[in-house]
């Protein structure tokens, strides 16, 4: 059953299929003619989101998706206290139960990491992990990676600074295993020492051969980069509010630090964003963020195409 749980698990000729369906796809909305047969491709197939943290994005790209392949969305925002969860049942009751109601389909973000997994160790239907506590994020990292490619033209050779709370972020942890699988890949961490990336993932980084350095200089960093790939401090994370107060404005990119990026590079975040990228940035043509999101809803499709249609 084809689970989209970790990035790991991606191999590049499934990559490669997927961005090719996303930019056909890109390219179908420009034609009304073609946007109204796209809603024919899984007509009456059913589409349940269970989310039990916020979401703007993904939970709504997901459904946007779905429903623009002709797909029907039932969702559960806020399921921690909406649903039986709130009484105390276990992740695998619940999902026994759902996936007698024949979803097609069911997209879940939880704040526990590894509980997606356990979710599809019971499922008969496709899970997709929209997010697992600090643990991994892996369809953001897809349309990030679709981004850098659509922007760049490029995956290989890139110089990739990963930036802001590296410990609790879990967008970060999955682009990082994504792009370990390209060639010519130099990732330099920048962030305060408090939130520097998890020894797992540089041991794996370390096994797989990818290069890369850890900086708290963020000034020194960004005139190297190609991509900039920016994240929010997660509050949620935090057990002490006075720790997160201390280390949230420790980096901010403004016009003073676009000056210092290459012309040719582009500065990604997966939103929402708070501080750390100054509003005044947003103009120029390498902020590349809100494109990055427009363009998960393309991935999004070609990837319930391929979980649904092979
Ligand atoms: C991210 C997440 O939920 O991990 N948001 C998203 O899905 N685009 C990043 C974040 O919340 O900071």
């Amino acid at each position: 059953m084809r689970h989209i749980l970790r990035s790991q698990d991606f191999s590049k000729d499934f990559l490669e299929q997927l961005f090719n369906t996303a930019s056909k796809l890109q390219q179908d909305f420009k034609d009304p003619k073609k946007r109204i047969e796209l809603q024919q491709r899984l007509r009456g197939r059913i589409l349940l989101s269970e989310f039990f943290e916020p979401s703007t994005r993904t939970r709504h790209s997901f459904e946007f998706a779905g429903v623009h392949l002709g797909m029907m969305p039932i969702t559960t925002e806020n399921a921690k206290i909406f649903s039986s969860f709130a009484k105390g049942e276990s992740m695998e009751d619940a999902i026994r139960v759902i996936c007698s109601y024949r979803p097609d389909v069911i997209v879940i973000r939880h704040d526990e990491e590894g509980s997606v997994a356990i979710a599809a160790s019971v499922s008969t239907v496709p899970i997709i992990n929209a997010g697992d506590g600090k643990g991994q994020h892996p369809t953001q990292a897809l349309l990030d990676l679709y981004t850098i490619q659509k922007e760049l033209g490029r995956v290989d050779n890139l110089n990739v600074v990963i930036g802001g709370d590296l410990k609790n972020g879990r967008t970060v942890r999955s682009l990082a295993y994504l792009l370990s699988k390209f060639s010519g890949i130099n990732l330099i961490f920048v962030s305060a020492a408090a939130l520097s990336m998890e020894q797992d993932l540089k041991d794996h980084l370390k096994e797989k051969g990818t290069k890369y350095q850890e900086t708290e200089n963020l000034q020194e960093a960004l005139p190297l980069a190609d991509v900039i790939y920016w994240t929010r401090t997660q509050k949620e994370r935090f057990s002490d509010e006075s720790e997160y107060n201390r280390v949230k404005d420790k980096y901010r990119i403004g016009v003073e630090e676009l000056k210092l990026m290459k012309n040719t590079s582009i500065l990604l975040h997966p939103l929402p964003r708070t501080s750390e990228i100054d509003i005044a940035c947003d103009s120029d043509p390498r902020a590349a963020y809100f494109r990055q999101a427009e363009n998960g809803l393309y991935v999004r499709m070609a990837l319930l195409l391929w979980i649904l249609e092979g």
